[in-house]
């Protein structure tokens, strides 16, 4: 069998990872793939299109990272040209793509979620601001790399995001929703659907901001784990009742049904779970810490959510281990970039058992070089949470470039708790 991945990130190497544990023993492609998954699939260009690549390759099943090019599609002219594809049609890829179109479908099939208005114009904005209360978030509503969200303390800065959507236009031409802020912890909680059927994945968390403490401006996340602490069986199964079944019924329902990772950004609110974002696809870098977590096949889990009822009776397992994803990010990131400082330390920290996943890196002149960004993900699994944190933290000392950031707080906070319950 022969699978192509589309992406080049952190989550497209542990999927590549995740898929090379299969039974089936697939012969693996990547496009465009990055220096690290190089060595663990073969990298395919696609400069005549994904779909050319996919025929060349003779690919079977076509397994789509990135949301881009699900919004725009890529799955339909996938199977429009008869090549299996895992993830949803661009229809679907909408409630991603477009955040009005996710709030009106929860609305539609009863979701909680945060209250809106939706401001088609600088004024109509004023005018809301004028009177809602603080602090409020704004957003733009299509895709923006996460960086469409500004949490505005007082109306000052409501204005200010104001004019960076309206008047510069920092993310295209948008409408903007005015969203009430919510209050408590974030979940990332990824299923399977296979148009009707939902598979819960293991929980995670992510940590958005670049500083310690949540600090600083929102990156595309720094670090993650799982499982989440309070978490368990009963809450995932619940969550998914309340979330993600009603909008696979609905998308149904609408002749668009969802195939692939649909997944929940959750605020874990005082009045129980509210959705503040979903995703069609799979989490970076929340799945550098959940796949390698996964016991199931994942060949089987893309293969049966493309069919619809594929998943019936289908459940994905997961080792009780926990998991924590380190991310080391290039000098400057998020605001610039910063590419060709040399990698040191990516054997040793690999010899420590440490899975090391690579997001930004190239090959120059025989050396590894970050490219940019988040260049490096780290993932230790341990029997409890601290112990797993402590293997990443080890393995990721020993791996240095210069401008290397990385944040010391990750999953610091599950540590903690798993230690207390344990008292
Ligand atoms: P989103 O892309 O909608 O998930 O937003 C990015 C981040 O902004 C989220 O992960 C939260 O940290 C924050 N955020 C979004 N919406 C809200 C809200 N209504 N209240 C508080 N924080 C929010
Ligand atoms: N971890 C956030 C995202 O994948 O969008």
């Amino acid at each position: 069998m022969r699978i192509l991945v589309v992406g080049g990130g952190g989550r497209e190497h542990a999927i590549v990872r995740a898929l090379a544990r299969s039974s089936r023993e697939p012969e693996l492609f990547c496009t465009p793939g990055n220096a690290g998954i190089a060595a663990d699939a073969e990298l395919a260009a696609a400069e005549a299109g994904v779909v050319a690549a996919a025929q060349e390759i003779g690919a079977d099943l076509v397994v789509i990272g990135p949301e881009v090019p699900l919004v725009a599609g890529l799955a339909d002219e996938l199977e429009a040209a008869g090549i299996a594809a895992f993830g949803p049609s661009g229809g679907a890829a909408r409630l991603e793509g477009s955040k009005l179109y996710a709030k009106q479908a929860m609305k539609e099939a009863g979701v909680p979620t945060a209250e809106h208005e939706l401001a088609a114009s600088k004024e109509q904005a004023l005018a809301h601001l004028a009177g809602c209360a603080y602090p409020v978030v704004l957003k733009a509503d299509g895709l923006a790399a996460g960086k469409g969200v500004i949490i505005a303390a007082d109306r000052e800065e409501a204005t200010a995001a104001v004019e960076a959507f309206f008047t510069e236009q920092r993310f295209g031409a948008t409408q903007v929703l005015i969203e009430e802020f919510l209050e408590g912890e974030e979940l990332s909680m990824l299923a399977l659907c296979d148009g009707t059927n939902v598979v819960p994945l293991a929980p995670a968390q992510d940590y958005k901001r670049i500083f310690d403490g949540d600090l600083g401006p929102n990156t595309g996340g720094m670090g993650s784990y799982s499982p989440v602490p309070g978490i368990d069986a009963d809450a995932v199964a619940g969550t998914v009742a309340e979330v993600h079944e009603p909008i696979v019924r609905l998308m149904a329902e609408r002749g668009i049904p969802f195939h692939g990772v649909l997944y929940a950004g959750l605020m874990l609110t005082a009045d129980g779970p509210r959705v503040l974002e979903f995703n069609c696809r799979f989490g970076d870098p929340e799945t550098q810490a959940v796949l390698p977590r996964l016991r199931s096949d994942l060949v089987d889990l893309c293969t049966a959510a493309r069919e619809p009822g594929g998943l019936a009776g289908v459940e994905a397992e997961f080792t009780p281990d926990w998991a924590v994803t380190l991310v080391l990010a290039s000098r400057g990131y998020p605001q610039s970039s910063s590419k060709g400082d040399v990698i040191e330390g990516v054997e040793a920290a690999a010899a420590t058992g440490a899975e090391i996943t690579h997001a930004g890196t190239a090959i120059e002149g025989g050396r590894l070089v970050t490219a940019g960004g988040r260049v490096l993900n780290v993932t230790a699994l341990g029997a409890d949470a601290a112990t797993a944190r402590e293997r990443a933290y080890d393995a990721a000392e020993l791996i240095t470039f210069g401008g290397r950031q990385i944040r010391t707080d990750i999953a610091a906070r599950a540590v903690e708790r798993t230690t207390q319950e344990t008292r």
